[in-house]
């Protein structure tokens, strides 16, 4: 009977530490998707020669692939003997697909190993490309990331983390969700502001940074006058000549003796000369 006990202890102590060697690790800890290609997941078993393979099983956020309902159908696992690694395809990507997944190495239903791979879609962060202002007005730039990300901004070479100087920068909300620092303001434009405002943007748990530039410009405060003031000059001009003409158009006239003068005559300043001329030989 104690040799027997002590055989069972024996066997499953074997059991038990037949695997102590098996470490499983993720070949990519981060990876990047785009919606509807297929996502590749890789990870490395290292076992000993002797022992059995063991299982890998996949999960996302601590659920098994296989249990989720969206997921299952897409999600294919499979284990190439030669390099020893577990791969799962999610087939035909979805932006819920991202998430942090685990690939577990298992003897039956002890977890012998797991490591993680987070996989995202490639962050995105957009502004406007052009904006206009006018001088003294403000000076309001929105940006916008595809998914959470951190938000800073480069202007005229210096970072802008948080409001300094003339720089403020406000939290902007997009479908309910806030965006810290997402919207970059200056109270009063000045046209040497005129230039290229990065937003950049950086993932708080893959690092991944991403930017895109905005071409702001800043117009002079009396630049829709110009046209007006512009129209002016040319009525001023305008006037001036007909007033010149007119005036010399006077003289002549006082000039000539009462000579009758038809509408036309009057009109054409070579025939009122001309006459003039006749006039007076
Ligand atoms: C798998 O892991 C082992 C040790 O951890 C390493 O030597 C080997 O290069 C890895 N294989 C791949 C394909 O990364
Ligand atoms: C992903 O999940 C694992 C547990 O499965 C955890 O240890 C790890 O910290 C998680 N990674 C992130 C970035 O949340
Ligand atoms: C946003 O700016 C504030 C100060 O204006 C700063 O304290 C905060 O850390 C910034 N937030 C992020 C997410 O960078
Ligand atoms: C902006 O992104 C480009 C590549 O996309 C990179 O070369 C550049 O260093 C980035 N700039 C900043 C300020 O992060």
């Amino acid at each position: 009977m104690k040799n027997l006990v002590l055989c069972v202890i024996n066997v499953l102590f074997f059991i038990h530490t037949a695997y102590s060697t098996v470490q499983i690790q993720a070949i990519d800890k981060s990876i990047h998707f785009s919606p509807k290609e297929n996502i590749k997941l890789v990870c490395n078993v290292t076992f000993s020669q002797d022992d059995p393979t063991p299982e890998v099983r996949w999960m996302r956020g601590g659920t098994a692939v296989t249990a989720v309902d969206d997921l299952k159908e897409r999600a294919k696992v499979r284990w190439d003997p030669h390099n020893r690694i577990s791969v799962l395809m999610v087939e035909r990507a979805k932006d819920e697909d991202a998430g942090n997944y685990s690939c577990v190495a298992f003897d039956k239903e002890n977890e012998l190993s797991r490591d993680s791979i987070i996989a995202a879609k490639p962050l995105v962060v957009r502004t406007p490309k052009n904006l206009n202002f006018v001088e003294e007005e403000k000076l309001r730039v929105t940006c916008k990331p595809n998914r959470e990300a951190k938000i800073h901004w480069v202007f005229h070479g210096k970072e802008y983390h948080e409001s300094r100087d003339r720089v403020i920068l406000e939290d902007n909300e997009e479908d309910g969700k806030i965006i810290p620092n997402g919207t970059f303001v200056l109270e009063k434009a000045e046209r040497d502001d005129r230039g290229e405002l990065l937003c950049v943007g950086t993932d708080p748990v893959t690092g991944d940074t991403a930017n895109y530039t905005c071409m702001v410009r800043v117009k002079d405060k009396y630049a829709p006058l110009w046209p007006f003031l512009g129209i002016c000059a040319e009525v001023i001009v305008l006037c001036a000549i007909i007033i010149i003409y007119e005036k010399k158009h006077k003289t002549a006239d006082l000039e000539e003796s009462d000579t009758d003068q038809s509408p036309d005559q009057k009109n054409t300043p070579d025939q009122a000369k001309g006459t003039k001329v006749r006039h007076r030989q």
